[in-house]
C-alpha cells in the first residue's frame, strides 16, 4: 500500500526497536524517512538495510544545536518534513527513596524536553513551509498511571500526554495535527532493560518479569514493534485529519481510558 506516498518523515530514536519498525513501515507505505538517533552506527546500518528511501541523521534530542542540525539536514536531504515521530526515550526505575536527581534530570531531558523542543523545531519548519503536518509523540501506558518502582519514567510519559494535548490545541490552527500513541509492553531491547531493573528490585530471575507482563496482557502476549505500526500510519494519513490532541492506547487491552 502507499498511504504515505510522497510524504517525508523524521523519526527520532529510530535506529532500533519501535522507531525502526515505524521507519520500515513508512517506507513500505511510500514515504521517505530520516532515521534520527544518537547511535549513528546503528542508524546508518538501519538506513542501509531499508534502502534509498531512508537516510541516517545524527541527533541528540537533549541538545538544541543537534535538534536544529537534524531538522536542517533532513530538510536538505528530503526537501521537507511532513511527519515527525517523537520516539526517542529512555527508561529508568527505582523506589522513591532511591531516586537520584541526576537520573530524573536525564530522563526528563530526553523524554520530555526532547519531545517538546523537537516538536517546536519541526513545527516552525512546517509553519514556515505551509505544510499541513503530522506530529506523533510516543507516550506509554506508564503515562496513564503511576507504578511503585517507575515514578520518574511514568511522570515523563504523563508529561508527553500533556504536551500532546497542549501542542495539539495550539498547532491545529496551522493544520498541524499532534497526537500520541501509548503502547503497553513491547518486546525488544528496551524491555530487556526494564526486565533487568525488575530483576534487581523485585528479586526476579532474568526474563521472569517479561513472562509475567506478557501473560497479563488481555491479548495474551507482549506486543511487538510491528503491532504499533498500523496506528502510526493511520495517524499520519489523510484519514486522521480531524483527530487532534489525542493519545491512543495500542496495548492488547492492558489499559482503558
Ligand atoms: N518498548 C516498550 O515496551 C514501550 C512501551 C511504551 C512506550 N514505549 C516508548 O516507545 C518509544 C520507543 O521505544 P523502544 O522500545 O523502541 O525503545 P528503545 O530503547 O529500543 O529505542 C530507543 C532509541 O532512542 C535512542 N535514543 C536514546 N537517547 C537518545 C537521544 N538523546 N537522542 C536521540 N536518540 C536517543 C536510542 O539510541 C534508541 O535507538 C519510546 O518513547 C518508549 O518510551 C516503549
Amino acid at each position: 500500500m502507499t498511504r504515505l506516498a510522497g510524504k517525508t518523515a523524521l523519526i527520532t530514536g529510530a535506529a532500533r526497536g519501535i522507531g525502526l519498525a515505524f521507519a520500515q513501515k513508512y517506507v513500505s507505505e511510500g514515504a521517505q524517512v530520516a532515521i534520527a538517533d544518537i547511535d549513528m552506527a546503528r542508524a546508518t546500518a538501519a538506513a542501509a538495510r531499508i534502502g534509498p528511501a531512508a537516510i541516517a541523521v545524527e541527533m541528540d534530542v537533549t541538545r538544541q544545536d543537534s535538534i536544529d542540525a537534524a531538522v536542517a539536514r533532513t530538510v536538505a536531504a528530503l526537501g521537507r518534513i511532513d511527519i515527525l515521530i517523537n520516539n526517542a526515550a529512555i527508561f529508568t526505575a527505582a523506589p522513591i527513596v532511591e531516586i537520584e536527581r541526576a537520573d530524573y534530570a536525564r530522563v526528563f531531558d530526553i523524554n520530555v524536553a526532547g519531545t517538546l523542543f523537537t516538536m517546536q523545531a519541526v513545527a516552525r519548519h512546517m509553519i514556515d513551509a505551509g505544510i499541513k503536518g503530522r506530529i506523533i509523540n510516543m507516550a506509554s501506558q506508564a503515562g496513564r498511571r503511576g507504578e511503585p518502582l517507575v515514578a520518574v519514567y511514568c511522570a515523563s510519559k504523563a508529561a508527553v500526554i500533556s504536551l500532546t494535548q497542549s501542542a495539539g490545541l495550539n498547532l491545529i490552527r496551522h493544520r498541524i495535527n499532534v497526537n500520541a500513541i501509548a503502547p503497553g509492553v513491547v518486546d525488544g531491547e528496551h524491555w530487556d532493560g526494564v526486565d533487568a531493573f525488575f530483576a534487581k528490585y523485585e528479586n526476579k530471575a532474568p526474563g521472569q518479569k517479561k513472562a509475567e507482563v506478557g501473560a497479563a496482557v488481555p491479548f495474551g502476549r507482549m506486543g511487538t514493534a510491528e503491532d504499533l505500526t498500523g496506528m502510526a500510519v493511520f495517524l499520519a494519513s489523510d484519514e486522521a485529519a480531524y483527530i487532534v490532541a489525542q493519545t491512543y492506547n495500542v496495548d492488547g487491552g492492558n489499559w482503558m481510558s
